[in-house]
């Protein structure tokens, strides 16, 4: 069995497809979670996929007392994959001080149980969303960052800062921060997926829920933005590429590969897709027709973004893989084994 990784925030979206795709590498895993935003059952799901069941621990990594017990009993991690965190824009601006309680305390308790029990290895799930609206496209990593719009979006890039202010500080700890850009789609197997709770805020999920008839209309925000179509450009990752580039991540820190003790990559595709073309993209490879009409521009939303993934490719080491027409597939296939659609 190789190196034992932490995951938090592993039953996730993201996370749960991140435990798998480190299980198929060969990596021995425990997830930390407090099912806030995900179901229990997902570790049932991830040992169906990989064989292999994840030791599963709950609780908030807010509670400094139960951070520490963890990592006293778990003395022989190796590195940590860090995506627990609430991450609903719009709920962030309405609650901001819970936003960056339970987003920075979290990560700050970690760190410190970190320096304690001497893991030195830290993946940070950060986001393009630090970027705010860019001046310049494609995005690359010297691209400067902006206040974000939103207090979830402060919360990535104040942890940015505490990571590599904790990096500096500490000599046992190294870092690499992946900034996401739009992560869709779920596994092939259709076993695990995308589950937001209540009505999806994010595009994809939206659409298939339109598509498999839960929601009356998808409501496309604004087609007026100075774009070939008029509706928002962003750079659509599938979740199993996203996986696979914390993988690269951990192998680059655990073989002490990297070039500097505090990196960051943009993991995109390089490609900018608009709304539009997504709902044409999804209608003409499922099949399935839904409705949807254009309203008035989402408060906050940047108009263009999207990654150069040349040092993501060439110093990382990965490239995302999947089309935007399998991805989008996946993300029906999942929605119709939810709802229980043939
Ligand atoms: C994409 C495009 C909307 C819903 C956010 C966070 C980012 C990351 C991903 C966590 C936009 C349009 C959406 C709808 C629409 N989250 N849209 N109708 O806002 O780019 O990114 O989620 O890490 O940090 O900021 O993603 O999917 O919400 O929106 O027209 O019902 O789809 O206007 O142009 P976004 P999104």
């Amino acid at each position: 069995m190789k190196s034992k990784i932490l995951v938090t925030g592993g039953t996730g979206y993201i996370g749960s497809h991140t435990v798998v795709e480190l299980q198929n590498a060969g990596f021995e895993v425990v997830i930390v979670d407090d099912l806030s935003n995900s179901e229990a059952e997902v570790v049932d799901n991830i040992e169906k996929i990989s064989g292999i069941r994840p030791i599963f621990e709950c609780f908030n990594l807010v509670d400094r007392e139960k951070t520490f017990e963890f990592f006293k009993k778990h003395n022989d991690l190796k590195a940590i994959i860090h995506f627990a965190a609430n991450k609903a824009v719009g709920e962030s601006v309405e609650k901001p001080l819970m936003y960056y309680q339970n987003n920075l305390i979290s990560l700050m308790n970690m760190i410190e149980a970190m320096r304690t029990y001497g893991v030195e290895n830290l993946v940070f799930s950060s986001s393009c969303t630090v970027y705010g609206q860019p001046d310049k496209l494609p995005v690359t990593e010297a691209t400067p960052r902006k206040d974000a719009e939103s207090p979830y979006g402060n919360t990535k890039r104040i942890s940015e800062d505490i990571i590599k202010d904790s990096v500096a500080a500490y000599q046992g700890i190294n870092a690499i921060a992946l900034r996401y850009f739009n992560p869709i789609g779920a596994h092939p197997t259709a076993i695990i997926g995308e589950l937001p709770r209540g009505v999806p805020a994010n595009l994809v999920p939206f659409i298939t829920q339109t598509a498999a008839g839960l929601r009356q209309e998808l409501k496309v925000f604004g087609d007026d933005y100075n774009t070939p179509d008029g509706s928002c450009i962003r750079d659509y990752i599938n979740v199993v590429d996203l996986a696979k580039a914390h993988v690269v991540a951990i192998d680059r820190l655990l073989e002490r590969k990297y070039e500097s003790r505090y990196e960051f990559f943009n993991i995109g595709t390089g490609n900018g897709v608009s709304v539009l073309e997504i709902i044409k993209t999804f209608i003409d490879v499922t099949g399935v027709e839904f409705n949807y009409k254009i309203v008035d521009r989402r408060a906050g939303d940047v108009e263009q973004i999207y990654a150069d993934t040349a040092k993501a490719n060439n110093v990382l080491g990965w490239k995302a893989e999947k089309t935007l027409a399998e991805t989008l597939q996946s993300a029906w296939d999942w929605e119709k084994k939810v709802r229980g659609i043939e």
